[in-house]
C-alpha cells in the first residue's frame, strides 16, 4: 500500500523518511543475497533460463516478490544480458560460452519496498580487453555514488561517470537511465550517466533511486531487438553494467544493494 508520508519536491522526486531507509535496507540487501547466491550458477554451458529459474526460486524462498515478473508483460524474475546486449536481456535456452560476460539484474519487492541491483558475472576465461570494460564500469558507478550527496546535482552524478568513462576512451550509454525508486520501481527522477556539472536537480536528505550505467567498448548508441526488450550495441561492441539501489543521507549516500559476501565485483567469480 502506497503511504503518503515525506513530500515531494518541485521535479516530483519523494523525499522520503528515516524509517524508510529500514525498509530499503532490507529489499536491498535481499537483491543483493540473490545475486551473491547465483554466482556459483554462472558457468559455460549453463541457459539463462536455468540461471532465471533459480533467481525465481530464490524470491520465493525468501518471502519476497519479484518486482519484473507481469512488468509491462515482461515475465522472468531476471534481465540477463550477455556481452553485446546492453540490458534487458530475456533469459532463454542458448548456453553460455567461454569468455562470455554477463549482467544478472534482479528486483525484489519485500514489504512494498522495492531493492534493485545488478552486476557482472563471467562464465569461463575472461578477455583481457571485458576484463577493462568491466573494472571501468564498476568504477564508473562507485564515482557515480562518490558524487550523490545532498546539495550536488544529478548532473555531477552523470558527468563523474562520462567523464571517467570516456578518459578510458569507452561510451557511456544514453538511451536507458537510473531511476527513482522506493514503494515503487521507477519514478522521477530520470538518473542519466552523463552530463554537465551543476545541472539537473538538486540532492537531497532522504531521495532513494539507482544509478546503473551501462559503458560500452565502441559507440554508445543502441537499439532494441524484434522481441521488444533485448537492447544491443548497434556497433556489436561489448557492454557492461552495474546498479545499486542508493538513499541520500544528511552527508551522503547509503547503498541499500551491497553484497553481504563482497562479491559485488566480479573479479571474485574468475
Ligand atoms: N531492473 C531493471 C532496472 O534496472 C528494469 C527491468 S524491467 C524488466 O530498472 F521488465 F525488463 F525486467
Ligand atoms: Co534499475
Ligand atoms: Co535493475
Amino acid at each position: 500500500m502506497q503511504t503518503n508520508k515525506g513530500r515531494v519536491t518541485k521535479d516530483g522526486i519523494r523525499i522520503y523518511e528515516a524509517d524508510d531507509f529500514a525498509g530499503m535496507n532490507v529489499a536491498g540487501r535481499l537483491a543483493a543475497q540473490i545475486l551473491d547466491d547465483i554466482a556459483a550458477h554462472v558457468f559455460v554451458g549453463q541457459t539463462t533460463a536455468e540461471v532465471d529459474r533459480l533467481i525465481t526460486q530464490m524470491v520465493v524462498d525468501a518471502g519476497a516478490t519479484s518486482a519484473t515478473i507481469g512488468y509491462k508483460g515482461y515475465q522472468h524474475a531476471s534481465c540477463i544480458s550477455i556481452n553485446h546486449v546492453v540490458c534487458h536481456g530475456i533469459p532463454g535456452e542458448k548456453q553460455l560460452k567461454d569468455g562470455d560476460i554477463v549482467n544478472i539484474d534482479v528486483t525484489v519487492i519485500v514489504d512494498g519496498w522495492f531493492g534493485d541491483t545488478s552486476r557482472m558475472y563471467v562464465a569461463g576465461k575472461l578477455s583481457r580487453k571485458a576484463e577493462r570494460l568491466i573494472q571501468v564500469t564498476h568504477d564508473a558507478l562507485m564515482m557515480g555514488i562518490e558524487a550523490a550527496k545532498p546539495g550536488n546535482t544529478f548532473g555531477d552524478i552523470g558527468h563523474a561517470i562520462q567523464v571517467y568513462a570516456e578518459s578510458q576512451r569507452m561510451s557511456v550509454v544514453r538511451d536507458f537511465c537510473g531511476h527513482g525508486l522506493g514503494r515503487v520501481f521507477h519514478s522521477p527522477p530520470n538518473v542519466l550517466h552523463y552530463g554537465r556539472a551543476g545541472t539537473g536537480s538538486v540532492l537531497e536528505e532522504g531521495m532513494f533511486f539507482t544509478i546503473e550505467p551501462m559503458i560500452n567498448l565502441g559507440r554508445p548508441e543502441t537499439k532494441v531487438l524484434a522481441d521488444d526488450w533485448t537492447a544491443v550495441t548497434r556497433d556489436k561492441s561489448l557492454s557492461a553494467q552495474f546498479e545499486h539501489s542508493i538513499g541520500i543521507t544528511a552527508n551522503g549516500a547509503e547503498i541499500f544493494t551491497l553484497s553481504p559476501s563482497g562479491k559485488f565485483h566480479p573479479t571474485y567469480t574468475v
